[in-house]
């Protein structure tokens, strides 16, 4: 297994382009099983999820081709199968962004269920109130522990769909079934995030009526087909944020081009109220932490607009080195803080007083440490510490990493990090 061996950097400084975002070109990629007509998307990411959604897509009989870097082409005009591959499936949740386009395009799906992950055990009975709104009946094959998904004869009917919670992936899936049932869908207390928006987009070129995509509400009259299209994925604000982080930790200075500003708000208000320097112009996104004196703040993680989860394990590692004491509330994931163990290891003497609740001392100097990648946002957090703890850090498990940035190490050494990935036996 690889690792990342992390030596004590000093102030990052220069620029980076941030990638396609992962969290959309995911949804983007289920999409094309929707239509018999090609599928182009620009600006995909070179990340190990988008190789498993690759071979899922595959695995129902989809032609997938890279014609040029970041240039991913799918056909699904012949679907040979409505039942997801296990293996895929236990590889990555998003392999569940299948359910919705296949029920709506062949009336079934046979989906093993995903397992939970560390950071929670991540159910889909929201994805699944959706289609059982749409008239699609769900029955759990206990023996092969996965669930059969059926339209009706004459195909999915349009209703209204409260969700409990804003899920980000139950709102896709219903997105992209409600795009070819009949009649009018609404879809209440709907997910928020960019990558919603990212996804109704590529829809609407395809053919699909979806309005309000981006808002608590959104509002799909169903059509009989979908036609190809052609789109490109929208910047990744997670990455993004990570880079922002970056230069904070380290005190650093370092431009940020093609991020958008408005999808990473919660964080350059979170940085600011710290004491760091952020401007954003035609260039892009600058962060700018030289000044020092940077002081504690508090952050509590909500669906989009709030602060995103996903930034929720870096932005802790910052927090370790800004004097005060911080508090981190995780309302998103029931257990996301896995990094907290990973992070004490380094010094940072954090405490937790449940899984949802952290209280960061601050003002330390960590040092040097063999820790654990809990997840991928916090295999990025864990490089983050290491960037300024005293001497080494080993960070093992980088797959999860590797799953959502693409040329990670190759960013950061363009920033002047001293790291470098390593196999185990080089160890
Ligand atoms: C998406 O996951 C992202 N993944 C996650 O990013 C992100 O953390 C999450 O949204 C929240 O923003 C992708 O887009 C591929 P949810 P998703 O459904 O769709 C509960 C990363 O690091 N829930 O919004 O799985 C669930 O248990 C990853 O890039 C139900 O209870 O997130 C969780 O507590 C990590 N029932 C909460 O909602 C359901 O049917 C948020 O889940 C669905 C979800």
């Amino acid at each position: 297994m690889a690792k990342i061996l992390v030596n004590n950097s000093g102030p990052l400084e220069g620029e980076v382009k941030i990638s396609g975002a992962k969290n959309a070109v995911l949804p983007l990629m289920a999409a094309t099983l929707l239509t018999p007509d090609t599928c182009v998307i620009d600006d995909v990411p070179d990340l190990s999820d988008v190789m498993v959604m690759r071979k899922m897509l595959e695995s129902f009989g989809a032609v997938v081709s890279m014609s040029d870097p970041g240039k991913l082409s799918v056909n699904a005009a012949e679907i040979t199968t409505v039942e997801g591959d296990a293996e895929l499936v236990s590889q990555m949740r998003a392999s569940t962004m299948a359910m919705g386009p296949l029920l709506a395009r062949c009336g079934k799906v046979v989906m093993p269920l995903p397992g939970g992950c560390t950071i929670g055990k991540r159910p889909i009975d929201l994805h699944l109130k959706g289609f059982k709104a749409l008239g699609a009946t769900v029955t759990e094959d206990l023996e092969n522990s996965s669930i059969i998904i059926e339209a009706p004869k004459g195909g999915l009917v349009g209703d209204a769909i409260y969700l409990d919670f804003p899920s980000v992936g139950a709102t896709e899936n219903i997105l992209m079934a409600a795009a070819l049932a009949k009649g009018p869908t609404i879809l209440e207390n709907a997910a928020k995030e960019p990558e919603i928006v990212d996804l109704a987009n590529m829809l609407n070129k395809m053919g699909a009526k979806i309005k309000g995509a981006g808002t608590d509400t959104i509002r799909i009259t169903g059509v009989d087909e979908l036609s190809g299209a052609i789109h490109t994925v929208i910047p990744d604000r997670i990455e993004c944020g990570t880079f922002m982080l970056a230069a904070a930790i380290t005190r650093g200075k370092v431009l940020i081009r093609n991020g958008i500003p408005g999808h990473v708000r919660p964080i350059i208000a979170k940085l600011k109220e710290c004491g760091v320097s952020v401007n954003v112009d035609e260039e892009g996104i600058l962060v700018d932490a030289t000044k020092g004196n940077l002081v504690a703040t508090d952050i509590k993680t909500l669906p989009y607009p709030g602060f995103p989860t996903d930034i929720q394990s870096p932005f802790m590692a910052f927090l370790t080195t800004v004097e005060g004491t911080s508090v981190v509330r995780e309302t998103v994931f029931e257990n996301r803080f896995m990094h907290v163990v990973e992070l004490n290891r380094m010094g940072a003497d954090i405490s937790t007083d449940n899984s949802r609740e952290a209280t960061i001392p601050g003002g330390k100097q960590l040092h040097g440490a063999k820790v654990r990648s809990t997840d991928l946002r916090a295999g990025a957090a864990m490089v983050l510490a290491g960037l300024v703890a005293t001497g080494t850090t080993e960070v093992s498990e980088i797959y999860h990493i590797e799953r959502g940035y693409e040329d990670f190490v190759g960013k950061f050494k363009s920033l002047g990090a001293d790291l470098m990935r390593v196999e185990e036996h080089d160890v």
